[in-house]
C-alpha cells in the first residue's frame, strides 16, 4: 500500500466525529517527500464541522505549500468526498488524481475533473 493511502487511512483515527460516528481521513501528497493528513472535525454547532479533505488542504496551505500531486481519502465504506471539497479540491489543486478508500485500502480511483465536471470558476466572477 503506498504511503498516501496509508496516511489517509491513519488520518481517519485522528477524526473528531461525535455526531455522525462517520470517521474521515484524508492524505495530500506534495512530492515524494511529503504528506500532509486531515481529519474530520465536527461541532455540536453543526455547520461548523469540517471534512477531512478540507482540514488537509488548509493544513497543507497553511504550512506554506501550494501544489498538490494527489490526494487519497478513508472511511470505513468507500465514502467520496462531497460537493463542498470537490469545489476546494478542484480550485487548490486543477485536475488531480483521488484515490478512494476503505480501511483496507484503495477501492477506486478517479480525478478531481471527474468527480466535478462543471466546476464554478474564478473567471466566473
Ligand atoms: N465528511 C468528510 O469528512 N468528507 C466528506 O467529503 C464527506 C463528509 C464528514 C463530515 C462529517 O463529519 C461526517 O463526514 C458525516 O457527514
Amino acid at each position: 500500500m503506498n504511503d498516501l493511502i496509508s496516511k489517509a487511512i491513519q488520518m481517519m483515527k485522528m477524526s473528531r466525529a461525535p455526531y455522525s460516528s462517520y470517521s474521515v481521513g484524508a492524505a495530500i501528497k506534495i512530492d515524494e517527500e511529503i504528506i500532509i493528513g486531515g481529519c474530520n472535525i465536527e461541532n455540536a454547532s453543526y455547520p461548523l464541522s469540517i471534512c477531512a479533505e478540507r482540514t488537509a488542504l488548509f493544513s497543507a496551505i497553511a504550512q506554506g505549500y501550494n501544489q498538490f500531486k494527489a490526494m487519497a481519502v478513508a472511511t470505513k465504506n468507500g465514502g467520496t468526498p462531497c460537493g463542498a471539497c470537490r469545489q476546494v479540491i478542484w480550485e487548490l489543486c486543477g485536475d488531480i488524481p483521488i484515490y478512494i478508500c476503505d480501511s483496507d485500502g484503495i477501492i477506486n480511483e478517479t480525478t478531481s475533473r471527474a468527480l466535478l465536471p462543471a466546476p464554478f470558476e474564478k473567471n466566473h466572477l
